[in-house]
């Protein structure tokens, strides 16, 4: 056989998605059902609403991936699934799904890591990225600074010791009343600010020298806003969130950078939600050039949750023999 063709899915978060992917990458579906509009009206993710969602429109993104590829399960030859980390009943429907059409079937199931997916996103459209390279994996839930040694080899260099990037984001667009998910508000509202009317900290930590905080920032982004509304001032919320958004974006710049160089690393990729942000693709683009180190990013379809980024991950375990048996289980903090 030529190819080996993977129907991926994926549900961890607030995403249903399936696709269909060749050779780990070659898309030839990518279905996303987004359950965004449903979320906002709370300003954040219901994990119960979004588990219930799933269940309703996963057979649907499963027959579409497959219909739009022109594809039966018979030319199939594994199937991928996320089984963590994410909320627990979120990633259930997926791994269920796959199991079933696993078990009905008889054919292989893999199991692959979100974050692990993520990193995979930009195999897709760079057919000619290979490790090692280094990775800044940015998203709601994780900021981690990787080096990717081989295929689904990974040191974890760097990594958040309080809020991700991507929640940070979250919370500031809502405390300016941008609404959720706060991450492309932010970047939209940026376009039209002053990014250096406010001058907000950034934390340095002594003894890692690639992990983040956020926390800190978002705290003064908060104490700012408290502060001018006791005074009863205006303030402008574009400069704010262009603020903010530089703040976040030169600490990630700072942090890629320099591994990448310490690392002897001359490619560099993102991925993840926050790797879609305006401002840092264009922060990360010119401070590669300055260092003579290859940018690699991928559209933003395939920065924020997906199906066929687990596609491209789970090619490359098919690849190493990995397969999943019935006993595959959600694990919401699995471990990179
Ligand atoms: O990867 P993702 O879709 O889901 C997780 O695995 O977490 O990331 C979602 C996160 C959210 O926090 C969202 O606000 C953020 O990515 N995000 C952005 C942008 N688009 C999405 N953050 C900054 N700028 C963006 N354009
Ligand atoms: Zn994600």
């Amino acid at each position: 056989k030529d190819h080996v063709t993977i129907l991926a899915i994926e549900s961890s978060c607030d995403e249903t998605a399936a696709a269909v992917v060749r050779d780990g990458r070659e898309v030839l579906s990518n279905i996303i059902s987004s359950q965004i509009a449903l979320h906002t009206v709370y300003g954040g993710v219901v994990p119960e609403i979004a588990s219930r969602k799933h269940v309703e429109k996963i057979n649907y993104c499963v027959r579409e991936a497959l219909s739009q590829a022109d594809l039966t399960l018979e030319d199939i030859d594994a199937i991928a699934v996320t089984y963590g980390p994410g909320l627990v009943g979120a990633l259930l429907v997926g791994v269920s799904e796959a199991k079933a059409l696993s078990f009905a079937t008889g054919i292989p199931l893999i199991g692959v890591h979100h974050i692990e997916g993520h990193i995979s996103a930009n195999y897709i459209e760079n057919k000619d990225l290979e490790p090692p390279f280094v990775c800044l994996v940015v998203s709601g839930g994780h900021s981690h600074l990787v080096v990717v040694k081989d295929y689904g080899v990974y040191d974890i260099i760097g990594q958040t010791r309080d809020d991700a990037a991507g929640e940070a984001f979250d919370k500031v667009a809502r405390a300016i009343g941008l609404g959720y998910p706060g991450g492309p508000k932010i970047d939209k509202a940026a376009r039209d600010g002053d990014e250096n009317a406010i001058s907000f900290p950034t934390a340095k930590i002594a003894d890692a020298e690639y992990d983040f905080s956020f926390s800190g920032l978002k705290s003064a982004v908060l104490n700012y806003i408290n502060i001018k509304r006791m005074q009863g001032e205006d303030f402008n919320k574009n400069d704010l969130a262009a603020s903010f958004q530089k703040a976040v974006v030169d600490v990630l710049t700072e942090h890629a950078i320099r591994a990448a160089l310490q690392y002897g690393c001359d490619k560099l990729a993102i991925a993840g939600g926050v790797a879609s942000n305006t401002g840092l693709r264009q922060s990360l683009e010119k401070a590669c050039k300055d260092n003579n180190i290859k940018f690699y990013r991928p559209s933003p379809v395939l920065c924020t949750d997906n199906a066929a980024m687990i596609g491209a991950a789970g090619y490359y375990e098919y690849m190493k023999g990995e397969r999943a048996d019935l006993s595959l289980n959600a694990v919401p903090n699995l471990p990179l």
